[in-house]
C-alpha cells in the first residue's frame, strides 16, 4: 500500500508571530514545487503565532497544525486551548502527546486519549506521538512501552477514526540530541508499531496509517529514513526552524 508522505514541522516554543510569518513567507516559495499529491507539508507554530502564519500560507501547499488541544469545548482550564479556537484559524492537524508534554507537563496515555477523541470529533487530523526513553530502550522495554502508549492513547477509537490518525514515533533519546535512530533501527520499531496497529484495527486500516519518524531528522538523513517501508514522513523539530533546512528536508524526503 502506498502512503502519502507527511512532513510536519513542530516549532515547539519558538517563533513570535512576526518571526513565524517571515519563516513561512520564505518557506512557501522554496516548497512551491512540491506537488500536493506527493507530500503533505505541515507547520505547527505556537498558538499565538498561528493566525499570522495562517494568513501568510493562504493559497500555498503548506498546511497548518497546532501543538495541543484540550478535550473540553470550553471552560475553566487555564493555559489550555479548545478545538473551536484552532478551527477558526484554519488549523487541520494537532500534535498530541509529544514526549515533552509527557515529561514536563504530566501528559498521560489517558489524557492523550481524551485529546485524540476531541481532535477527531472536531475534524482534525491528530498526530499522536509515541516513543521510549533511553533507559527503556537500553532495558529492552521499547516494545512494551510503545504497546502501552498505543493501546492507551488510541483506546476506544473506531476503524474509521483510526483512518484519520497519524502516528509519530519519536525515540526520546533522539530528540534534539543529534542522535538519529539508524534507518534500520527506526524501521524495526516502525514495523512493530505497524503490526500493533494491524492487531488493534485490522490490516486494512493499520497498513494505511501514516507513521512519521521524529528525532534529529535533517535534510541529510531524511531520504534514507523515508525510504524504509514503514516510515511515511517526519515530525521535525530543530530543522523546521529555518526555511532552507526544512525545505531541503522536504525535497530529500520525496526524492526518487
Ligand atoms: P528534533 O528534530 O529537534 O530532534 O525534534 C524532534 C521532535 O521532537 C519533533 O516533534
Amino acid at each position: 500500500m502506498s502512503r502519502k508522505v507527511i512532513i510536519a514541522g513542530n516549532w515547539k516554543m519558538n517563533k513570535t508571530a512576526a518571526e513565524g510569518k517571515a519563516l513561512v513567507e520564505e518557506l512557501k516559495k522554496l516548497v512551491a514545487d512540491v506537488p500536493v499529491a506527493k507530500a503533505d507539508i505541515v507547520v505547527c507554530p505556537p498558538f499565538t503565532t498561528i493566525a499570522a502564519v495562517a494568513e501568510a500560507i493562504k493559497g500555498s501547499n503548506i498546511r497548518l497544525g497546532a501543538q495541543n488541544i484540550h478535550w473540553a469545548a470550553n471552560g475553566a482550564f487555564t493555559g489550555e486551548i479548545a478545538a473551536d479556537m484552532l478551527k477558526e484559524l484554519g488549523v487541520e492537524y494537532v500534535i498530541i502527546g509529544h514526549s515533552e508534554r509527557r515529561q514536563y507537563f504530566g501528559e498521560t496515555d489517558a489524557t492523550v486519549n481524551q485529546r485524540v477523541k476531541a481532535a477527531l470529533a472536531a475534524g482534525f487530523t491528530p498526530i499522536v506521538c509515541v516513543g521510549e526513553m533511553l533507559e527503556e530502550r537500553e532495558g529492552g522495554r521499547t516494545e512494551k512501552v510503545l504497546f502501552t502508549q498505543l493501546e492507551g492513547g488510541l483506546a476506544g477509537l473506531t476503524k474509521e477514526d483510526m483512518g484519520k490518525v497519524v502516528v509519530a514515533y519519536e525515540p526520546v533519546w533522539a530528540i534534539g540530541t543529534g542522535k538519529t535512530a539508524t534507518p534500520e533501527l527506526a524501521e524495526e520499531t516502525h514495523n512493530y508499531i505497524r503490526q500493533t496497529l494491524n492487531d488493534m484495527f485490522g490490516k486494512e486500516i493499520g497498513e494505511g496509517v501514516r507513521i512519521q519518524y521524529g528525532g534529529s531528522m535533517k535534510a541529510d538523513n531524511a531520504k534514507e529514513l523515508v525510504a524504509q517501508r514503514n516510515i511515511d514522513g517526519g515530525l521535525i523539530g530543530g530543522a523546521a526552524l529555518k526555511a532552507d533546512s526544512f525545505s531541503a528536508l522536504v525535497h530529500n524526503a520525496i526524492a526518487e
